[in-house]
Order: C-alpha cells, then sequence, then structure tokens
C-alpha cells in the first residue's frame, strides 16, 4: 500500500498531465485558427500523449491500492501569440513539469518508496525525450522565423507526426 503522502504527490501529477493535455489541445486550436494545421496536428498528438501519461499513474496507483482523487482541471490561456511563441511556452511548459517529476523522484527516496522510485523512472526519461523534441523545435523555428516559406514546409512535417502506439 502506497502512502499518504506519495499518493497525494502522484494525484496532484495526474492532475497536472491532464492540464498539460489540456493545454495542448488550446495550442493545438490556436495554431489551426493561424492556418497552421500541421502544428495542431502535432500538438493534438501531444495532447493525447498527455492524457496517456496521466492513466499510466492512474493505473500504478490502483495497482497500489492508493486512491485516485481526480481534482479540478485548470482552463490553459486563450492566446498564445505567433507560432514560435507557442514552442517556447511549450518549452517552458515541459522544464516544469520536468522539474516536478523530478521532486516525485525525490520524494520517492525519502518515502523509501522503492515502487514508485522505479515507475517515475519512465517519466524522467520521458522528460529527456520531451524536452529534446520541443527544443528541437524552438531551434527550428527561430531559425526559420515565422514568415516565409520554411514554416510552411515544417508545418506539413510537423503533420505527419503519428501517435505512439506502446
Ligand atoms: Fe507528460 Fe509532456 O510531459
Amino acid at each position: 500500500m502506497i502512502s499518504r503522502t506519495m499518493q497525494d504527490a502522484l494525484n496532484l501529477q495526474i492532475n497536472m498531465e491532464q492540464y498539460s493535455a489540456q493545454l495542448y489541445l488550446a495550442m493545438g486550436a490556436h495554431c489551426d485558427a493561424l492556418g497552421f494545421k500541421g502544428f495542431a496536428h502535432w500538438l493534438r498528438i501531444q495532447a493525447g500523449e498527455e492524457t496517456a501519461h496521466a492513466l499510466k499513474l492512474m493505473d500504478f496507483l490502483l495497482d497500489r491500492r492508493g486512491k485516485v482523487e481526480l481534482g479540478k482541471i485548470a482552463a490553459p490561456p486563450q492566446s498564445f501569440g505567433g507560432v514560435i511563441q507557442v514552442f517556447e511556452q511549450t518549452l517552458l511548459h515541459e522544464e516544469g513539469i520536468t522539474h516536478k517529476i523530478n521532486s516525485l523522484f525525490a520524494l520517492s527516496r525519502t518515502e523509501l518508496d522503492y515502487a514508485s522510485e522505479i515507475a517515475l523512472q519512465w517519466y524522467v526519461t520521458e522528460q529527456v525525450e520531451e524536452e529534446a523534441n520541443v527544443g528541437q523545435i524552438v531551434d527550428q523555428l527561430r531559425a526559420i522565423g515565422d514568415q516565409g516559406g520554411g514554416i510552411w514546409y515544417l508545418d506539413s512535417r510537423m503533420g505527419k507526426r503519428t501517435a505512439r502506439t506502446a
């Protein structure tokens, strides 16, 4: 059975992953409204991955005979600026998530909760990938700027992202 402290912290992270999904759905709708269907598609797939992150934590809590306590999901901002700003905000958000995952990992160690520590390793690794992927998009957007043909080429490439199967 999982400790109350660890359970509460994991429930907060479930909420944060759901907020991430909410944020990326809003960003995707924003990109779509700007005419960038490819960036919108990429963000919608990202939202699906965030929901999967929440479900994975939920299943872990249930396996540990913990109580899943779902809270209210905060509303995302309504405006994000241009596409470069959207992905700069995405990178900032992912850096914040990495900080939260690291804090959870540290908590699992102080709680001597080895099962949580092992489960959280997956999230530590995932955050390296998340930051690398989004960081690369930010670099590319900054290099080509948000005017001209380059951004439309990048938009069409972003539109080819497929959902992860595992
Ligand atoms: Fe669930 Fe994008 O981290």
